[in-house]
């Protein structure tokens, strides 16, 4: 087969991008958009439905097609609706990005004293949530000869410094399972681990005189930071015709985070 830059192209496929309806500046809303420039028409899913009404409705400004649903990814009943809604409004599902989770507001609990149930919410959101999207997404792309799935993981987790990062990492065991599982189905399955991404929610983890981004700042290879925007085009690798011989990846955007000593 030629190469054609074209096979970056997402036209009529149809994309669902979780935690997409976040704060302003979010990693799922820069997804969203991205994915819709593509060409695909994107479900905006989130716990917060205002938030991804409004950036379904930059898409559809922008010429594109969307449509925005509120789910609680954690409750198999409100993920079952989020498919139906998909299907209804685009007639399948041919991409997932597992992006919705708990982080800016969970801090850093060490693992010693945090209270189970904290911990089994981490664990329910970060990656229990991500399993059950899937399930409820992979019966829709089978349907349509094959598909893309790609988890939002974290620098965070390599390594894992905290019970985020904990989640995290067991979250790139499901990415690694789901990909050997699915493979032959000609349903892609990585992982995008992002640096330290600035983000509302970014921004609220790690503000400029935190003494973590002062020791990164000493110690990364290339550039701490990074903006939303920056993950997009992995995302579109991963969810085109491009990335279609890539599997069970964890790709580092990051400005060479991954790297330091
Ligand atoms: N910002 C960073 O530096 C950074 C770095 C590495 C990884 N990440 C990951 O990127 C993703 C997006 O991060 P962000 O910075 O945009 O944060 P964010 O808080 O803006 O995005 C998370 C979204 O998930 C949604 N959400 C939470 N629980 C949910 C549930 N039960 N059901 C549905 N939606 C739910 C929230 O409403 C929110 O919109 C997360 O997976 C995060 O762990 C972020």
């Amino acid at each position: 087969m030629t190469f054609s830059i074209d096979q970056f192209r997402l036209d009529g496929k149809v994309a669902v991008v979780t935690g997409a309806g976040g704060r302003g500046n979010s990693i799922g809303r820069a997804y969203a958009l991205g994915l819709g420039k593509a060409g695909a028409a994107v479900v905006v899913a989130d716990l917060n439905a205002e938030g991804a009404k409004a950036v379904s409705d930059e898409i559809v400004a922008a010429g594109g097609k969307a449509i925005a649903v509120g789910v609680d990814i954690v409750k198999p009943d409100s993920v079952a609706a989020m498919a139906k809604a998909a299907t209804d409004a685009f007639g399948g599902v041919d991409i997932l990005v597992n992006n919705a989770a708990l982080m800016a507001e969970l801090g850093y609990l060490p693992a010693t004293d945090i209270p189970l149930d904290q911990w089994n919410r981490i664990m329910d959101v970060n990656l229990t949530g991500a399993l059950i999207c899937t399930q409820a997404i992979v019966p829709l792309m089978r349907a349509r000869g094959g598909g893309k799935i790609v988890n939002q993981v974290s620098g965070g987790a390599f390594p894992a410094m905290s019970v985020y990062g904990i989640s995290k990492l067991a979250l790139v065991g499901l990415t690694t399972t789901l990909a050997r599982q699915l493979g032959r189905e000609k349903i892609n399955v990585n992982a995008i681990a992002p640096g330290n991404v600035m983000s509302d929610a970014g921004k609220q983890l790690t503000p400029d005189d935190s003494p973590f981004i002062k020791f990164l700042e000493a110690s990364v290879a290339m550039r701490v930071r990074g903006q939303p925007d920056e993950l997009v085009g992995m995302l579109l690798l991963l969810c085109s015709q491009a990335g279609d011989w890539i599997t069970g990846q964890v790709v580092h955007v990051d400005g060479g985070w991954v790297l330091r000593p």
